[in-house]
């Protein structure tokens, strides 16, 4: 039977916090139950940016190693590993550079936004242009079909399956394959023959996805083909051929719905995190001191729940009666604001109590934690070695 393999990557922040834990882990969790998962510290990404500042990697990979046990993820259901440690994902990944357009790399727009955003760092590498190949590396090396991701990664995923297809279409060709599509093309006519030819060259050879485009469409109104010509010469225009990188899907992953406590994006960077260790006096503080909807000024000013951060956690946390309680209480100035956030407290305090109990176990006990990833590096590196096989077995550079 085929089992989905799904495969996911986070560069290593340090330690992860609740909207972390909301948004990304408690998807992880659900999936190993499922598939075969293989989740991975891009320790190669974060050095695509952080290249100046290596000292803070090693902790930060331990430390959300850590928080990703602590969180549930279970080493016997899914397999864990950290990127640097299995160097076949460089090697395809300069395989890969060979065959990639750099006009491909330029027009994803993680390229721009980043540069434009991170003005502080210099983001005219090689390594930072290389960051989406060397991401397609991570995937098609372990042939995943499945990568749970956020929106803003999409794009990544697109050109991974751009970077296979063309992959395919130059090193998975057999002589029968080109001979037949060959035939295809002349059963086009002339004109139009040629016309495909033009749009397939300037997809493959330039990387123009309009030439993919307009070739499709030319094959659209190509009313002369055999339903099997037809299809052969989509795939013949897509780089189709023996398939050796097979193309994932995205996974997508909800926007999390956790805001900071300041309301704003929850991030470690803005001071608004409840980490996932914050131990229970701290997670009360910072409830406590949470921002409500500033129209309630006085206890006796009604409120608006929606102009208010503390409704979106009683949105992710309570059951239906307390939202009602809330909803009521916040309109008919029934409640306080400190009464509103005390059944948050309590089941943050409830939900992150055995994840700290967890977390603790692992500080102190590295040993065990570099086992894991020990054990978890091993299997990553067999499961590689057969896509690198049939990569070089391709390219022909297998020689012995
Ligand atoms: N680029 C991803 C991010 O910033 C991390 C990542 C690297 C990744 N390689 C991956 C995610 C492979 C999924 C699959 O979140
Ligand atoms: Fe926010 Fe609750 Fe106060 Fe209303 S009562 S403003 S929802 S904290």
């Amino acid at each position: 039977m085929f089992v989905d393999r799904v495969l996911s990557g986070m560069r290593p922040t340090g330690a992860l916090h609740l909207g972390h834990y909301q948004g990304v882990l408690k998807n992880w969790l659900d999936l190993q139950n499922e598939y075969e998962c293989y989740f991975f510290v891009a320790d190669w990404h974060a050095l695509t940016t952080h290249y100046e500042t290596p000292s803070i990697l090693e902790e930060n990979v331990w430390d959300m190693l850590i928080d990703w046990l602590a969180a549930g993820v279970d080493p016997s259901q899914a397999v864990l590993f950290i990127q640097s440690k299995v160097p076949e994902h460089a090697e395809l990944h300069l395989l890969l550079s060979m065959i990639t357009p750099l006009g491909w790399l330029e027009r994803v727009p993680s390229f721009k936004d980043q540069q434009e955003k991170l003005t502080q760092r210099d983001l005219s590498t090689y390594g930072f242009l290389g960051y989406p190949l060397l991401q397609a590396s991570d995937i098609l090396i372990y042939r995943a079909n499945l990568v749970p991701v956020g929106e803003d990664q999409v794009p990544h995923i697109e050109f991974t399956r751009e970077i296979a297809r063309r992959f395919n279409h130059i090193y998975g060709k057999d002589v029968n394959y080109e001979k037949k599509a060959k035939e295809a093309i002349k059963k086009l006519g002339s004109k139009r023959g040629k016309l495909y030819q033009k749009m397939l060259n300037r997809y493959q050879e330039q990387g123009d996805l309009d030439g993919l485009a307009e070739g499709r469409a030319l094959l659209e109104e190509a009313s002369n083909l055999s339903i099997g010509d037809r299809e052969r010469l989509f795939g013949y225009l897509e780089g189709g051929g023996k398939v050796i990188l097979s193309e994932p899907k995205a996974l997508l992953t909800k926007a999390a719905k956790m805001p900071g406590i300041d309301g704003q994006k929850m991030s470690k960077s803005y001071d608004n995190a409840i980490s996932l260790r914050d131990d229970s006096k701290t997670i009360e503080k910072k409830i406590r001191t949470m921002p409500t909807d500033p129209a309630r000024v006085r206890r006796t000013d009604p409120g608006e729940p929606e102009n208010c951060p503390v409704w979106q956690y009683h949105k992710i946390y309570s059951d239906p009666d307390t939202q009602k309680w809330v909803d009521v209480g916040c309109r008919s100035a029934g409640i306080g604001c400190l009464d509103c956030k005390q059944p948050i407290v309590d089941s943050i305090k409830k939900e992150l109590a055995p994840i700290r109990e967890r977390a603790l176990k692992y500080e102190e006990d590295p040993a065990a934690l570099r086992n894991i990833m020990a054990d978890g590096c091993d299997r990553a590196r067999k499961i590689v070695s057969d896509t690198m096989r049939d990569v070089k077995d391709a390219i022909g550079t297998s020689y012995f």
